[in-house]
């Protein structure tokens, strides 16, 4: 086999055979097949597409690139989330412990920030002293007693996903169908967890920049998961807009503290109920009714919130600043921003409040810059509030009082002000089972 002709036969509109996928990347993993025909060959799926069973194809051929992780010894109870990124997403801090105080289990990997996007491991790290890095020994026995932990990505699962999509972050094919599905669903397979839920984000802080494609995707993936024996759903969610009103890492470890205990944004709560529901109702085989009543009222009883400082301190955290989210780091210095005029907020650009919240220090500008926990931004007003001239819409924090001035601009260029109230948008598209 050649891959001369695999990349020929994709350019020319074919369809590719198992064999060839699996030659593909085994022969790139392996560095045999170099990174000018691996790019070649994505440009060519990127124009030309694949057929489900490529798609199908190409994730298990990388899901079973490296090691996978085995959790059949906690059964069918395993579960997982993967958010295809946002802003101010910190559904998992809530999920998790939902989901893992009714019995489910959740083992699971998580990432560091992305470009405009925060990280679950980030924001994690923001409680003192809570370890991202757990051995598999510590790992297990975490999850075996207490039925919840997260860790970032090791070891070397999905090498071919680490390789490729390092490649298309630079060759212009990152947002491609087949190429996203068969990267997301790969890790989530070599994960082990037999049900997961998929919070598929479109918007102006996500890679699917309408509901239509976010859907196409959705249903890619989740055919994939089904296929493959996994209970798998998606929820299609509103990134048009940050979700909550925090944006930040140790900003948004409380925000999910004050969900936790039953308070806070309401578009928050919702996104991490419907995300939980699925979960319980796919896991237990139950309706979604049933599943809602017992999110719900795991959130309401204040059992969730246990669970959550069971979890933090058994990854080495602090659970007191569970209990008083003042003794989070604060920033030195804090700036209001204000509108300039009167007006109904028509947009708030989630990726420029992204982006806005990088330069105030809570992401990375480049691969080895480190973050500052307590920077970030506080939302006073959302999408379809009314302001007046002077009033303040968010308030700024950071270490680095000269980062102000651009964050404010970069801030203000993501708003929008209207004389007619916005319509409502939908915060849940739809639901893919
Ligand atoms: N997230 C991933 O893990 N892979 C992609 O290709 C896009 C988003």
């Amino acid at each position: 086999m050649r891959v001369y002709d695999i990349i020929k036969k994709k350019r020319d509109g074919g369809e590719l055979s198992t064999a060839e996928i699996e030659f593909f990347i085994k022969g790139y993993v392996d560095g045999t097949i170099p990174d000018y025909q691996a790019s070649a060959l994505c440009m060519a799926i990127f124009y030309v597409g694949m057929t489900e069973r490529e798609t199908a194809d190409l994730t298990m051929a990388m899901a079973h690139s490296g090691d996978t992780v085995d959790l059949s010894r906690f059964g069918k109870d395993t579960v997982d989330k993967h958010s295809t990124g946002g802003v101010g997403d910190k559904t998992t801090l809530i999920v998790a412990p939902i989901v893992s105080s009714l019995g489910c289990v959740m083992a699971k990997m998580s990432g560091r920030g992305l470009g405009h996007t925060g990280g679950t491991i980030d924001k994690l790290e923001s409680v003192e002293g809570f370890n991202t890095a757990l051995s598999p020994e510590e790992f297990f026995a975490q999850v075996e007693k207490i039925g919840v932990a997260v860790v970032g990505q090791t070891g070397n699962l999905t090498p071919a996903d680490k390789k490729l999509y390092a490649l298309r972050d630079v060759t212009a094919t990152v947002d491609s169908i087949p190429l996203i599905a068969s990267s997301i669903m790969s890790k989530k397979l070599a994960a082990g967890s037999h049900t997961i839920v998929l919070d598929v984000k479109y918007g102006s802080g996500a890679f699917m920049k309408t509901p239509e494609t976010a859907e196409e995707l959705a249903r890619e993936m989740v055919k994939i998961g089904n296929n493959c024996g996994r209970n798998t759903s998606a929820v299609i969610t509103n990134m048009e807009r940050p979700l909550g009103l925090n944006i930040g890492n140790a900003l948004e470890v409380k925000e999910a503290i004050d969900v936790l205990n039953n308070r806070g944004a309401e578009d928050l709560k919702e996104v991490c109920l419907t995300l939980a529901t699925q979960i319980v109702s796919l896991s237990r085989g139950i309706s979604t009714a049933e599943a809602r009543a017992l999110t719900e009222d795991a959130l309401t009883s204040g059992r969730a919130l246990l669970k959550f400082k069971e979890w933090i301190s058994a990854q080495g955290g602090n659970g007191e600043w569970v209990d008083n989210p003042d003794l989070f780091p604060k920033a030195d210095y804090t700036y209001e921003v204000k509108a300039t005029c009167d007006g109904y907020i028509a947009k708030t650009d989630a990726e420029a409040m992204g982006i806005a919240s990088v330069m105030l220090g809570a992401g990375r500008e480049t691969k080895d810059d480190l973050i500052d926990m307590s920077a970030g931004i506080i939302l006073n007003k959302k999408t379809g509030d009314f302001v007046a001239c002077g009033d303040t819409l968010a308030t700024l924090y950071s270490c680095n009082k000269k980062a102000f001035e651009g964050a404010e601009k970069r801030f203000l260029s993501a708003i929008e002000l209207t004389a007619v109230k916005p319509e409502n948008e939908a915060l849940i598209y739809k639901i893919i089972q």
